[in-house]
């Protein structure tokens, strides 16, 4: 239907990267790395020169969220997926509660279920709804997904837990743009290939006193067997010294430290600000047009940092992402493969530009209508 379709010159975007993670990297920030010669790659990650990188991050996180000085940047090897083991392994006494709106919470929930002495349950609703975390007696632990990246649901709205309840919150594709109340956050975690442009296999957790308490008291626990790997006592112990327990990849910390820069010089409230422009801009048009609507119908659970966005039946998705791939003009825009849906999944991540994304919506409409 849409081979004949070719993007007209003055529509080319001046990035084809549109996915939401791994996510644009700028190739500025390739071209610096590559500028470090010999000083940073291939060197020692607990030398001065690699620590200082790592601190640089770490502060600069701490100056973005505007942290509370008493909670820690956690930093360590392995992504999300990796941290929903650690979390269950050492972070979780017994009962844990999930809000699942998608692919990735619901993992989440699936981790806790393989741990044997963990009594799990989980809030479910169907793909596309949102739902807001809430306090649950009888359960220590509450996890909730900021941006399921799956679906393009965002959070809307925290609870204030109580002293016993650690409140957990996967931030993968929502850090950076979706902001939060700091003080009602424990355990507040991302890996750094979605809005923070660098790739994967690397975390960084967020935690109050009270979940470094937690892990502590847990780990005292002599009956609960938790690998070295996943230790948080040596996350945490390395993290203060601006390390990580084992070797990192350099590039990974490097990239994440020019994104937090780049993003500290503007400041929270102005990405978040330029999210929402470029939100109203995608939802505006996936409303305006008749062949195409937003996934969520709910706005208010429409996520600023991940566009899910249905097409007409008529029209395949697949084979206009395809077509415009093969082009060299725009990757990335498929749906979440699990989902099934003829749907576009855009990323708005920080460094996705406005204009680019008005050219992706003029692609594509011109494609649809120049296909009837
Ligand atoms: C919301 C969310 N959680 C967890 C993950 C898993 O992250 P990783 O692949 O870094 O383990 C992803 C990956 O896309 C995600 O979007």
């Amino acid at each position: 239907m849409f081979e004949s379709f070719k993007v007209p010159k003055d529509l080319i975007p001046s990035d084809p990267r549109f996915g939401v993670g791994p996510s644009l990297i700028p190739t500025e920030a390739v071209e610096k790395l590559a500028k470090t010669g010999h000083e940073l790659l291939g060197t020692s990650h607990r030398r001065e020169a690699v620590r200082n990188v790592v601190k640089e991050m770490q502060e600069g996180i701490r100056t973005y969220f505007k942290l509370p000085s008493d909670y820690e940047v956690v930093i360590g090897n392995g992504g999300a997926t990796m941290l929903w083991d650690m979390i269950g392994l050492g972070a979780v006494d017994k009962t844990p509660y999930h809000f699942v709106c998608g692919e990735f919470s619901d993992k989440w929930f699936r981790a806790n279920k393989n741990i044997p002495w963990l009594k799990p349950d989980a809030k479910k609703v169907d793909f596309g709804l949102g739902i807001n975390p809430v306090e649950v007696p009888g359960y220590d632990f509450l996890a909730c997904t900021l941006n399921e990246t799956s679906t393009g649901v965002m959070l809307s709205e925290l609870p204030n837990v109580s002293r016993d309840t650690i409140l957990a919150i996967d931030a993968t594709s929502g850090a950076g743009q979706i902001p939060i109340d700091f003080k009602k956050s424990d355990l507040y975690y991302f890996s750094p290939q979605k809005v923070f442009a660098s790739e994967g296999g690397f975390f960084v957790s967020i935690m109050s006193p009270k979940a470094i308490e937690r892990v502590e008291r847990i780990a005292k626990d002599s009956t609960r067997f938790i690998p070295e790997s996943m230790k948080w006592s040596h996350a945490i112990e390395n993290s203060r010294q601006n390390q990580t327990y084992n070797t990192p990849a350099i590039s990974t910390i490097f990239f994440l430290n020019e994104q937090v820069k780049l993003m500290n010089k503007l400041g929270e409230e102005q990405v978040v600000k330029e999210a929402k422009r470029k939100a109203a801009l995608l939802y505006g048009w996936a409303s305006e047009k008749s062949y195409l609507s937003p996934f969520v119908v709910d706005e208010k659970f429409r996520s600023q940092a991940v566009a899910t966005i249905d097409i007409d039946e008529k029209y395949k998705a697949d084979d206009l992402a395809k077509v415009l791939r093969a082009q060299g003009v725009v990757y990335d825009i498929d749906s979440y493969r699990k989902l099934g849906r003829n749907q576009f999944r855009i990323s708005m991540f920080h460094n996705v530009t406005f204009d680019n994304l008005e050219k992706l919506t003029k692609i594509i409409s011109l494609a649809i209508e120049s296909s009837n």
